[in-house]
């Protein structure tokens, strides 16, 4: 009833067609078209995407991957992320730059944004990010400024409670750890003043969550509580949200050790955790969350990172559809 033809001729399927009583379907005539496999491709990137529009034009698109700060996820997902939207990356750290002679970061940043598309920047500096946008005639996207805040980070989180809760509204979501140096838990419990959630906040002596995030919360009306212990904590809670000790930020490593080991993730201690919940960790993590808990179904930390890969496609083509100038070309 239907025939299927690959032919080397150019052509061939259409003058099949011609002679043919029965539909033809082209599956490929040498060097002319393949339109099925074209059918897939759209598909493909339909079903990993969720759209089409608007990603093609990171096709021969640069991402300046800037790091001054040490990172496995944000770094490497950016630079997945570019390079599976058809784009690629030039990458600039603090070991291998010409920042260990001394140049500027506003040197370094100008730099940059004469080479790439859109820039990636990690720095220690809390407002750096900000502080390059005003100097870049690029965008240029937070992947975490000091002890300030990491958007993207903040997105894949939010996304990842949707996959795995199917909701973020009437949920309780505890922030356990150092809050008070931990960029992650200050973008997401902003970003979660968008949704009806009710947060807890658990921290050992002196790492609490900043007076500033609190009011910003506070002045959004949602509901957040300072807890002891993670035991009184964790009984309704849909998302615990762990975080790192973060050493880096710790004037010295005494004071670094008077904090670690407070809380810890067992999965005895999750014996009294609901059965449907996540356990949820921006990562890297040291021993906030024993790795004999990795194989509970609640230990989403991995596959939140792996959304952090979906998060920044998506970042990087709505940043790079609305500033490119070279749609047309392309
Ligand atoms: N979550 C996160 O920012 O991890 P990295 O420091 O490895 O990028």
């Amino acid at each position: 009833d239907v025939i299927v033809l690959r032919h080397p001729q150019p052509g061939a399927a259409k003058k099949a067609a011609s002679i043919c009583a029965k539909p033809v379907l082209n599956a490929g005539d040498g060097t002319g078209e393949h339109p099925t496999q074209a059918l897939l491709d759209v598909f493909t990137i339909r079903e990993e995407i969720g759209t089409v529009n608007g990603l093609v034009i990171t096709m021969g698109k640069l991402m300046a991957s800037v790091f001054y700060e040490v990172s496995t996820r944000t770094n490497c997902s950016f630079s997945a992320a570019m390079q599976r939207l058809g784009g690629s990356v030039v990458s600039m750290d603090t070991v291998s730059s010409s920042v260990k002679k001394g140049e500027s970061f506003e040197d370094s940043m100008i730099m940059m944004s004469t080479y790439a598309d859109v820039i990636v920047l990690r720095h220690p500096q809390p407002g750096a990010a900000k502080k390059a946008a005003s100097i870049c005639a690029k965008p240029v996207l937070n992947a975490g400024d000091g002890t300030g805040e990491h958007p993207t980070q903040a997105l894949l989180d939010v996304f990842t409670i949707r996959e795995e809760i199917g909701t973020v509204n009437g949920l309780v979501i505890t922030m356990v750890g150092d809050l008070k140096h931990g960029r992650t838990v200050h973008s997401l419990a902003k970003l979660l003043t968008l949704y009806n959630v009710q947060l807890r906040y658990v921290s050992p002596a002196g790492l609490s969550m900043p007076q500033s995030v609190i009011d910003f919360v506070k002045s959004c009306q949602v509901s957040q509580s300072v807890y002891g212990s993670l035991e009184e904590a964790l009984p309704g809670t849909d998302v615990l949200y762990v975080t790192r000790i973060q050493k880096e930020r710790f004037e010295s490593e005494l004071e670094y050790k008077k904090c670690c080991g407070k809380f810890v993730v067992t999965p005895q201690l999750m014996t009294k955790a609901k059965q449907k919940m996540i356990v949820m960790h921006p990562l890297p993590r040291l021993d906030e969350i024993l790795t004999d808990f990795d194989t509970d179904p609640r230990a989403a930390y991995f596959r939140q990172a792996e959304n952090g890969v979906y998060i920044r496609m998506a970042v990087l083509s709505l940043t790079l559809g609305k500033t490119s100038s070279h749609v047309g070309q392309l």
